[in-house]
């Protein structure tokens, strides 16, 4: 039998302050903890429920992959579930496993490639707007910007017709505070609820129909799901599981794209490659298709290489269910696991040129390697983003038709700050100005 090896204590912060919504100071103070301790340590001493940083890729593999039936979600999914209600992304055990069977087929590629059409659309709204700012000299407040445009888009794919309807009633829309309010308080689980609402009346209109939608959408999907029974998602577990998406499918997309745009602000020369490689992709609309999206490999690399510097889900964590032992590391039953994308994909020992920004590296086959152990900015195992292939191919329509439209003259001067709330977001809007090539 394999010996245990020893897990070391910092006792100088024993007591670190965990959730998922840390201050600046925690990070650095976790920067430097794991400088001092490696790649696994304790962050607390509490007897019945000690907490455990890890940073190295062949543990959270394991964590993640190899025992992840030993484990649940972790400290600072309850606030999240305050938010949610018991959709995917926070519940556990058979009740998650249901679901995952039940919603997967929804998100397999062949579907996805249905909703191309409509990140094109949202993508042209922007530009609409945009055009009008650029003649009246102002500058573009991409981070509003990103938000409008990843809702605008995820409640497109959610709802399809039904989000035109609401719309077009000239109600305003009652999803907006989610774009326009980044506070993830009381008040907005408040509001959230209110949607519910909305969401229900939605659901309840399409179950009277009995008719599929006209267009593919993500609703019609999880209205047919079935589980091994036979039986569909309830109602209240539906409006869950849509709340659950809309807010896992916008924020992210939307932080990310704000990132990639100031990226692009500050490196003129990976500016100019993503130019060129869109322009004979979205020059003559016509002639776009799944082909040409998925052949932009630069395009790719700019948005792995963004998330790799700012991971928009930069730390999470897991609960043991039982006692395990994580490659000889002893775990005892009701631990607290944190992992951190940012750290990790910040990491010296694993990133030559760790705070740079270099896309190239991901075209590079002898990054590669790395990039399998040390890079997970949609998490592992089998609970794994589901919308990964969604957020690239929107993502990369967006910068390409917009790249391929506007030229960034100016960025503002001072970097961004990081604000560490559920997602990595910038503390302050992000502002660019743009001119039409
Ligand atoms: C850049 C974009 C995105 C990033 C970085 C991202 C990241 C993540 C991460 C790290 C997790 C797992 C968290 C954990 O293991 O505790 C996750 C789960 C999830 N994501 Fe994403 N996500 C993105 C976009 C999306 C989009 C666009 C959708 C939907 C359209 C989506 C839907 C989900 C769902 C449903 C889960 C829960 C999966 C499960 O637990 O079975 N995500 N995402």
């Amino acid at each position: 039998m394999k010996k245990s090896l020893k897990i070391k204590s910092c006792p100088q912060v024993s007591n670190l302050k965990m959730d998922i919504d840390v201050n600046a100071a925690t990070l650095s103070q976790l920067i430097n903890l794991q400088q001092q301790y490696g790649d696994i340590f304790k962050i607390n001493s509490n007897k019945n429920t000690p907490s455990y940083f890890i940073n190295d890729p062949t543990l959270i593999k394991a964590l993640l992959v190899k025992n992840h039936s030993n484990y649940k979600k972790g400290p600072g999914f309850e606030r999240i579930k305050m938010l949610l209600g018991n959709g995917l992304i926070v519940s556990d055990g058979e009740t998650w496993r249901r679901a995952r069977t039940m919603i997967q087929p929804t998100f397999a590629r062949q579907n996805i490639h249905k909703l191309v059409q409509q990140m094109l659309v949202c993508s042209q709204n922007r530009a609409l707007l945009w055009d009008k700012l650029i003649t009246k000299n102002q500058l573009i407040n991409i981070t509003e910007e990103m938000s409008e445009f990843a809702l605008e888009l995820i409640l497109k794919s959610i709802f399809g017709e039904d989000y035109d309807v609401l719309i077009d009633k000239g109600n305003e829309n009652p999803f907006a505070f989610l774009s326009k309010d980044s506070t993830r308080d009381l008040s907005v689980v408040m509001k959230m609820r209110n949607l519910r609402n909305h969401i229900l009346s939605i659901i309840t209109n399409r179950r009277q129909l009995k008719r599929e939608a006209t267009n593919y959408d993500f609703l019609s999907m999880y209205l047919k799901a079935e589980d091994k029974s036979g039986n569909k998602f309830t109602d209240v577990e539906l409006i869950d599981e849509i709340i659950t998406l809309i807010v896992a499918g916008y924020e992210t997309s939307a932080g990310t794209l704000n990132w990639a745009w100031y990226l692009l602000s500050t490196h003129k020369d990976e500016e100019e490659k993503l130019y060129q490689e869109a322009k004979p992709i979205f020059t003559d609309l016509n002639t776009l298709n799944i082909e040409t999206i998925n052949s932009m490999s630069y395009t790719q690399a700019i948005l792995e290489e963004t998330l790799r510097l700012y991971p928009p889900v930069w730390l999470f964590s897991r609960k043991t269910t039982n006692d395990d032992v994580l490659e000889g590391y002893e775990i005892p039953i009701n631990s607290n696991l944190f992992i951190s994308p940012y750290i990790l994909h910040r990491s010296k020992q694993f990133w030559n040129n760790h705070d740079k920004f270099n896309p190239e590296r991901f075209n590079q086959r002898s990054e590669a390697k790395k990039i399998n152990s040390a890079y997970f900015p949609f998490s592992l195992g089998p609970r794994r983003c589901l919308g990964e292939y969604f957020s690239f191919l929107e993502m990369k329509i967006h910068l390409g038709y917009l790249i391929n439209k506007y030229r960034i003259v100016h960025t503002q001067d001072n970097k961004p700050q990081l604000n560490l709330g559920i997602n990595l977001r910038s503390s302050n809007d992000i502002s660019l100005q743009l001119e039409p090539r």
